[in-house]
């Protein structure tokens, strides 16, 4: 047997938590996992309960094939006997497993609110193993209900973009968004790194854009003055309209 790679950490978790980032992996990953011959994806540490892996499972059923495969990989053997009851194979499935992906090899690997809780050190390693075998890693992290979320798109071990993402109602300010970042940059939000000049160009873009059209045409209009500023946003309207953007990685300035 392979030994799992990780340390068990808290199992925290919500239903709909996830139907933030459940949507992206369906729109950035929907073509891969159409075309491949074995559409399969990983949900790793899925926590307490199996119920983000269900719904993710299911969504992705709906939007992008009917024969999609989700395993739900957990370090934790008590967590992956506890979701046993809820598997539904060979379309869902539950296993032990870490970083080393139990050797399987998915097209897409969602990890979200996993390496939180390790040290940022420990980061790029993780990412990479995830990626050894060629699976695109959605990598990110999110407040308890799912409201506010930001995720990292790798590939090969490279971070290729950063997504924000919240429910727009509830946004008082993208400042929020500070709180939320993945481990990666969660400790670079200070004065000179690429990720605070970008948190604080959002936030002025917000604080430009106030509209009496309610919060959605305010995000549309903050997307749109960043795009017209020269930021690198990968995304457009229908993902802004989400409550969602999309910027190319903004790196480390000691990098
Ligand atoms: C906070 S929960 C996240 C649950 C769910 N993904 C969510 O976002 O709601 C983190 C889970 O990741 C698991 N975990 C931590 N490191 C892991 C690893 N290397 N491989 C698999 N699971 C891991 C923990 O045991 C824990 O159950």
């Amino acid at each position: 047997m392979i030994k799992p790679v990780g340390a068990i950490t808290r199992g925290t978790t919500n239903p709909n938590r996830l139907r933030r980032v459940d949507n992206f992996v369906a729109y950035r990953c929907g073509g891969l996992l159409r075309a491949a011959a074995d559409p399969l994806v990983i949900d790793l540490g899925y926590g307490a309960t199996p119920v983000t892996a269900v719904e993710l499972r299911g969504r992705l059923a709906t939007a992008v094939r009917a024969d999609v495969a989700v395993v739900g990989l957990e370090i934790d053997p008590v967590r992956v006997a506890a979701a046993r009851p809820y598997a539904d194979p060979p379309r869902l499935e539950f296993r032990r497993g870490g970083f080393e992906l139990a050797g399987l090899r998915p097209v897409v690997v969602r990890a979200f609110n996993v390496l939180r809780q390790y040290a940022e050190d420990e980061v790029v390693a993780a990412w990479r193993q995830m990626t050894a075998t060629g699976a695109v890693l959605v990598e990110g992290t999110c407040d308890e209900l799912g409201r506010i979320a930001t995720w990292t798109v790798v590939e090969h071990g490279e971070p290729r973009t950063l997504t924000l993402s919240a429910r727009l109602s509830d946004l008082d300010h993208p400042a929020t968004f500070a709180e939320r970042l993945p481990k990666a940059l969660i400790h670079h939000n200070v004065a000179g790194e690429p990720i605070h000049e970008l948190l604080h160009a959002v936030g002025r873009a917000w604080e430009s854009e106030a509209t009496p059209f309610g919060p959605r045409q305010r995000w549309l209009a903050t997307c749109r003055r960043l795009r017209d500023e020269g930021h690198p946003l990968v995304d457009g309207p229908a993902r802004w309209g989400r409550g969602e953007l999309t910027v190319s990685w903004p790196g480390r300035a000691q990098e």
